[in-house]
């Protein structure tokens, strides 16, 4: 069986041990304190915050993830269903849940065949937005006591940004928070700018309520001996010239390099030691799966983007609005550069990290690169 795990959030042996931020990560919700976690994509967030919780064993989590979610009732229905999800018989859940249902604007039942509880929006009792938000709130703080304490962890909190009256929204919510001292609140979120127009900006009502924990890549040589360790599992042996490729493709993001790792084993034989040979045939099975997307992603660009994306891939994305870099992917001017380049920014193609552009998916850029645009 495949010792790798990718595009999930992992856990026990799969998790490689990030001890400095999870004792950071703990620290905070022992002692109450709201904490915003950044960190670009697929470099381990959301595992970090759920291995971390899971060692904090009085610790109950609310996990709440806000991608998709399009409206407040969305959002509340999402709250009222991870508290359902979390609680438990001394919780009297039936009860509590009765008391706040007409605030929520939601109906709540157990599923006669699975005995799963369950919450639907009722039609037509849909209570103004924000109030339902205040209550599914209050219902998360009626939970918590010093005993039995709640985490609540909000997933792709960027998310928020996109409803409508968000800045009303965002105020309301952070007037609640504010009342919950006690209760830590863990903030996740992968696009930094926004993020930080959340936490950072003086502007918003989150200005400087959660202090920040930074995700970044695992360290590289604990990470390495990780992935190798996975390796033997999965009945291999890999150089370390292939693993140093690995991390170049990937630069070390930790859910790429996982889904690279999975496609070498892939390629392989059991009881044999990997070799650069497999690099490209792994490669081949990543493109395979994800060509569609690719090509869907070039048919939709206009020419300027591509050359600039092909620029990125083949000379790096700094400096690209240099004459070389100009020169080199034939864009006359840096104006029209800049502008191309912001677009794929904007397209989720391409990532501004400092002053570089990066590609959002190294394996892409790889395709880009092999098939010699
Ligand atoms: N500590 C870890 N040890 C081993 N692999 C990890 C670890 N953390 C993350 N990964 C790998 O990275 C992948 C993505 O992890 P996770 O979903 O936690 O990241 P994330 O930062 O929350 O991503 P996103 O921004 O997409 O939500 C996992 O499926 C796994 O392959
Ligand atoms: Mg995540």
């Amino acid at each position: 069986m495949d010792p790798f795990r990718y595009g999930q959030v992992v856990s026990g042996e799969y998790f490689c041990p990030r001890p400095e931020l999870a004792k950071a990560l703990q620290g905070y919700i022992k002692a109450g304190q709201n904490v915003y976690v950044q960190g670009e994509r697929r470099i381990g967030k959301t595992s970090l915050i759920s291995e971390t919780v899971a060692g904090l064993p009085a610790h109950r989590p609310v996990y709440i993830d806000l991608l998709g979610i399009k409206s407040v009732d969305m959002l509340v229905k999402e709250i009222a269903a991870a508290v359902i999800r979390m609680g438990d018989k001394r919780d009297n859940l039936f009860e509590r849940m009765g008391k706040y249902l007409a605030r929520l604007g939601l109906s709540f039942s157990f599923d006669p065949v699975t005995a799963f509880p369950s919450v639907a929006i009722i039609p037509g009792a849909r209570p103004d937005g924000p109030d339902s938000l205040d209550a599914a709130l209050d219902l998360i703080g009626s939970i918590h006591t010093a005993k039995r304490p709640v985490v609540v962890i909000l997933d792709e909190f960027q998310a928020i940004l996109g409803l409508k009256n968000h800045a009303g929204i965002v105020a309301r919510m952070r007037g609640k928070i504010q009342f919950q001292p006690k209760i830590p609140y863990v903030f996740a979120g992968s696009i930094r700018h926004k993020m930080e127009a959340l936490f950072v900006s003086p502007d918003s009502p989150f200005f400087k309520s959660a202090v920040q924990l930074s995700v970044g890549p695992l360290d590289e040589k604990i990470f390495r001996k990780h992935l190798a360790g996975r390796f033997k599992k999965g009945k291999r042996e890999i150089s370390d010239t292939v693993l140093d490729e690995v991390f170049r493709v990937c630069d070390g993001i930790t859910g790429d390099v996982q889904q690279f790792c999975s496609a070498l084993w892939s390629v392989t034989e059991e009881k044999t030691r990997i070799t650069e040979k497999a690099l490209p045939e792994a490669l081949a099975v990543i493109f395979g799966r994800e060509r569609a997307g690719y090509e869907a992603t070039v048919e939709n660009i206009s020419e300027q983007q591509l050359k600039c994306l092909v620029g990125v891939a083949r000379h790096g994305g700094r400096e690209t609005t240099g004459i070389d870099f100009l020169g080199k992917t034939g864009i006359p001017l840096a104006a029209s550069a800049q502008k191309a380049l912001e677009r794929l920014v904007q397209l989720r193609i391409l990532f501004r990290q400092r002053a570089e552009y990066r590609f959002t998916n190294p394996f892409f850029r790889e395709w880009l690169l092999s098939r010699g645009f």
